[in-house]
């Protein structure tokens, strides 16, 4: 099978396409002929080298497809099923081995790129709004990145929470895509000179100076800064990524300042703990786009082996909602 390898970090002319052996599967696994596998920002992370992983690497995390055989032991799915899944490394491939921790059933009426579409910044997305900082209607966020792929999933989300939703983003169109997932105000922070002092000024004009609830900031260092000034009393800054570049230590001193705030710093593997939590999430997830109030963006897709250049459009700004490789 082909499948993507990055022999050393680096940036994404690391990553190159090589002939292997299908993935041998466990008694307990499933072998899945990959339909649409995601590209993630955490992919990008783990190839140069912010995240520490076994090289020679095989990215990708996610993706959707249907199971071309079954370990002896598997009494959870069977050859022709369409399962979706999320935190199988490797899964810039042909074929993935899935473990039933990582596995979801797609189900009728999904298709297999919305779901690869939907896996992890949609499990992301729900549990940022629905655990993270559980939000109500009394609540306004701020969701940075407001068109990204985790970005127009969480304003959805958060909107039929019924919270009140100020988006950021750097472009018209961008602007567009975030008003449609249902941000009433957006914020254009590439116009800022200081965005440490531009940001939180523009938030407390649309909160009649009261600040934000929450702010979910997975764009990190150029605006981690401005997202905490941008906090009403208590409130909470969710730090879920750092696509500017990672968050440097920082005095605690500072919540007590800006009025008794909090900083989480979570990772979506500590939100899928049991068999449970992952049905409830992905279930809610899946009936909102059978149903259509859950819109997936797919705003890009490439062939496989143009991995490198879907990471170079998602690393300069230039993509929308998700980014799939097809094989
Ligand atoms: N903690 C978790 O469990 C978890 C899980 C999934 C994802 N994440 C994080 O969520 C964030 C979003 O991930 P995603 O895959 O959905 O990516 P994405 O939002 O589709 O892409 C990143 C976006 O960040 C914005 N951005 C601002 N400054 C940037 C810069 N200097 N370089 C690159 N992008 C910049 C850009 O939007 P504008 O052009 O509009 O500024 C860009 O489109 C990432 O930080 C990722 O690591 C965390």
């Amino acid at each position: 099978m082909r499948a993507i390898q990055a022999d050393t970090a680096g940036g994404p002319e690391q990553m190159r396409m090589v002939d292997v052996a299908d993935p041998e599967i466990r008694p307990d696994q499933v072998l899945v002929d990959v339909a649409a596998s995601g590209v993630n920002y955490i992919d990008t992370y783990q190839r140069s080298g912010v995240y520490d992983v076994a090289r020679p690497f095989r990215p990708g995390l996610e993706g959707a497809g249907v199971v071309a055989a079954v370990g002896a032991e598997v009494d959870w799915a069977a050859p022709g099923d369409r399962l979706a899944w999320a935190g199988t490394l490797g899964s810039y491939a042909d074929r993935v081995a899935l473990s039933r921790e990582d596995a979801y059933r797609v189900p009728d009426g999904v298709e297999l790129d919305t779901a690869a579409a939907l896996m992890l910044q949609g499990l992301t997305a729900h549990f940022l709004s629905a655990s993270c900082f559980p939000l109500e209607s009394r609540h306004t966020a701020l969701v940075h990145a407001g068109a990204g792929g985790v970005g127009l999933l969480l304003t959805q989300l958060a909107v039929a929470r019924g919270a009140r939703v100020i988006t950021t983003v750097s472009r018209d169109d961008k602007e567009e895509l975030s008003r449609a997932a249902g941000a009433s105000d957006v914020i254009r922070y590439e116009t800022f000179t200081d965005i440490a002092t531009d940001l939180p000024r523009a938030v407390r004009d649309l909160t009649d100076g009261e600040g934000v609830d929450v702010v979910y900031d997975g764009v990190g260092a150029a605006t981690f800064d401005g997202s905490l000034e941008s906090l009403a009393v208590r409130g909470t800054l969710v730090l879920f990524g750092g696509a500017s570049g990672q968050v440097p230590p920082f005095d605690l001193q500072r919540l007590n300042r800006g009025g008794s705030l909090s900083v989480t710093r979570p990772s979506m593997v500590h939100y899928l703990r049991t068999d449970e939590e992952r049905s409830w999430r992905a279930g809610e997830l899946f009936s909102a786009v059978a149903s259509g109030k859950l819109d997936v963006r797919i705003g890009a897709t490439y062939p496989i082996e143009e991995a490198p250049a879907a990471h170079r459009a998602l690393e300069a700004r230039g993509t929308t909602g998700k980014v799939l490789l097809l094989p």
